[in-house]
């Protein structure tokens, strides 16, 4: 007998891929009644208690100590909601990664949406301790606190997701990208149908005034252009485009493991925050003003990334 060749089935990212920089808006009616209700205040509390610690080093007590902390933070809002769970991620590493996800339902409910930062911080002059402090502020308190504050309004909201939504908090980024890349390569290998992904990395100094900066490199064009309609739909910040010029967040993990991603950002490479990977990466340099355009960004990207049309409330 000749070996017999089946072709696999297109992934359903493949199919959703197409139609991404042309969907239409779908949940104005959720998304505008839902915008108030993001907290600034509360996303900089988050900010003020993770870069308290001495650092989130992923091989460190205390790197481990914030990622139990963000967890329970996600079962804290979700308590009561048989549909929403959190579940530490664990690595070769002593740091977990936290995902939180809210169960979809309906036919699109095996399809993912992802939103997601990384929650370890590092010191840059000794790379590799434990014990040195790193506040990591805005690298990356900022991204990561504004994960469990869109979870926070789509769970109180009650909010009714077609697609499972997951909000992620990587560890191990500033040593290469490592949770990111186990979790987004465990899903490859389990052919989970992740449509998109948001990447929060450094969202609250404004180093270029008040205006988003998308990154070109290791993201889904498509997807970029879709969150950039987000912008100009309902967040109403001013944007405009820039590059790393490597694979400088968990975007690229995603991106590399064949899922769409995207990754919009505080500033331009060239006004960005000097401080970060140091003890001066506090959150006294920071502008919550500005972080809320991330909020009000990640929020309008679940809530549209998830729905095939009708009312959500
Ligand atoms: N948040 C940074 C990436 C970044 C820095 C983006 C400045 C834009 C401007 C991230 O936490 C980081 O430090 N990444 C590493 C790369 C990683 C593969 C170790 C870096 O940039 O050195
Ligand atoms: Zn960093």
């Amino acid at each position: 007998d000749a070996p017999r060749i089946t072709k696999p089935p297109p992934l359903v990212v493949e199919q959703f891929r197409l139609s991404l920089a042309d969907r239409p808006m779908l949940q104005g009616g959720f998304i505008q009644s839902a915008l108030p209700a993001l907290d600034a205040a509360r996303m900089s509390e988050t900010v003020k208690t993770l870069s308290s610690n001495k650092n989130r080093y992923y091989r460190s007590s205390h790197g481990v100590a914030a990622a139990n902390w963000i967890a329970d933070q996600f079962r804290t809002i979700g308590a009561g909601r048989s549909d929403v769970s959190v579940e530490l991620f664990k690595h070769s590493f002593e740091q977990p990664s936290v995902i939180a996800t809210i169960e979809g339902k309906g036919p699109h409910k095996n399809e993912i949406v992802v939103i997601g930062g990384h929650e370890d911080s590092i010191n840059q002059s000794a790379f590799g301790s434990r014990e040195m402090p790193a506040p990591g502020a805005d690298d990356n308190a900022s991204g990561v606190a504004s994960v469990p504050e869109v979870y926070r309004v789509l769970v109180q909201t009650g909010f009714k997701n077609d697609r499972t939504l997951m909000s992620m908090t990587y560890a191990g980024e500033e040593v290469g990208l490592l949770g990111s890349q186990d979790i987004a390569n465990r899903f490859r290998q389990q052919k989970k149908a992740v449509v998109a992904v948001m990447q929060l990395d450094m969202t609250a100094f404004p180093g270029a005034g008040n205006r988003v900066d998308f990154m070109t490199e290791f993201v889904s064009a498509d997807l970029t252009r879709f969150s950039q309609k987000l912008m100009d739909t309902y967040v109403k910040t001013p944007w405009a485009t820039d590059r790393c010029g490597y694979a400088c967040s968990d975007h690229a993990s995603w991106t590399k493991a064949g899922y769409p991603s995207v990754m919009p950002f505080e500033a331009t490479m060239s006004t960005d925050n000097k401080d970060i990977h140091t003890t001066r990466d506090l959150i006294s340099k920071l502008d919550f003003n500005h972080a809320s355009s991330f909020l009000r960004l990640g929020l309008s990207f679940m809530a549209e990334l998830s729905s095939e049309g009708g009312a959500r409330i």
